[in-house]
């Protein structure tokens, strides 16, 4: 099989490293060795997200754990902060769980302002605010300190944020910030083959879910919190990836958190050179773009599908425009263990089927 290189936002490049890391021989979940390898996990999780609380490690893509933050966390009603595909999704996953959900709705491009999700807060309907920090269909990474402010004066609101293609690529510090769940799956910034979710849950969110009767089975809190004291999980999880998670856990650190950040800010900033010298502009408004992955507006109306298709012919995979901006727009994803020197392979060849157009 021929390996291209993805620069699409999800799943991402995996080093073989990586993969080898998950290609060992099984273990059961119920044995010493696997509560050892859970607990490796867990504290280096911790100190990727800057928290104290604790970590669980879902067998799913990231909407399970989109879900589960619905259904542990929204009891009087739901805030969904909508700017794009996925954040549209976390609506009607409210919506399909019986959720009282108001929309703090923006068009695509834009970011989701504080006073925005004040306003729903105010009435005092709402007990939960979901909200996506990197949408990632259009490229825009919501303002996470300002609207973290703003929640404090709502103590008694739950702050749940899917950092699904932003976590370990951009320092998010939980604690300050005071986010109650966090979540994020393996495929994106970590680097890591599809099918495990990292999901931070803080107290107040443990006591919320207390309080939920229906929280549902498998995405359940409660359960995941009386196994993971005993570094298990409730069913079986996904142990070759939590092979490849403490592999990759190790890794950061070796390179540095700060470093690694810095490498992402490092790729974001050659990209949008790229951007510059060909011509095209980018698409979310100016200071709210995405640092992991770059959306470009198609400003110089090329025929985005037909470079795409040129540009996979040559080993390299990027994305259309999300749905309704597939020629509108395109996406270049820089996260992960990606390096600059690999981002510019994968820009040089989109100059050159450029050109072609
Ligand atoms: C911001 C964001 N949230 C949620 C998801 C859904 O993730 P999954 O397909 O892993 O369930 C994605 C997928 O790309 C995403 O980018």
């Amino acid at each position: 099989m021929s390996h291209k290189k993805l620069f699409i936002p999800g799943p991402v490049e995996v080093k073989q490293d990586v993969l080898d890391a998950c290609a060992v021989p099984m273990i059961g979940h119920r044995v010493p060795e696997y509560a050892e390898l859970h607990g490796a996990c867990v504290p280096l999780l911790k100190q990727l997200l800057y928290t104290k609380n604790d970590v669980f490690l879902f067998t799913s893509s990231s909407t399970g754990a989109m879900e589960a933050g619905v259904r542990n966390c929204a009891k009087k009603g739901a805030v969904a902060c909508m700017l794009g595909a996925f954040s549209d999704r976390w609506y009607q996953i409210s919506v399909q769980n019986a959720k009282k959900t108001a929309k703090c709705q923006v068009e695509w491009g834009k970011a989701i302002r504080a006073n925005m999700i004040e306003d729903h807060l105010k009435t005092g309907e709402y007990d939960c605010v979901l909200l996506v920090h990197n949408e990632t269909s259009a490229g825009v990474m919501n303002p996470i300190e300002e609207i973290a402010d703003m929640m404090r004066k709502y103590p008694d609101v739950v702050f749940v944020v899917d950092a699904v293609s932003s976590m370990a690529g951009v320092k998010i510090e939980m604690d300050r910030l005071g986010i109650d769940v966090l979540l994020a799956g393996s495929q994106k910034a970590f680097g890591m083959p599809p099918g495990l979710t990292v999901c931070a849950v803080s107290q107040k969110a443990m006591d919320r879910a207390k309080t939920i009767t229906d929280r549902g089975y498998y995405f359940d809190f409660i359960e995941m919190s009386k196994f993971s004291v005993k570094n298990q999980t409730p069913c079986t999880p996904a142990v070759s990836l939590l092979y490849g998670l403490r592999h990759q856990l190790q890794k950061f650190f070796k390179e540095g958190l700060d470093a690694r950040f810095k490498r992402h800010t490092d790729l974001r900033d050659t990209c949008w050179a790229w951007l510059r010298e060909y011509g095209f502009e980018l698409f979310p408004e100016k200071s709210f773009e995405s640092v992991t992955l770059t959306c470009a507006a198609n400003t110089r109306k090329v025929d985005v599908p037909k470079w795409v298709k040129l540009v996979s012919e040559r080993g390299y995979v990027i994305s259309e425009g999300y749905g309704k901006l597939k020629n509108d727009a395109f996406r270049v994803a820089h996260m992960a263990d990606c390096t600059v020197a690999e981002l510019k392979e994968c820009l040089g060849v989109m100059s050159e089927e450029l050109k072609k157009l």
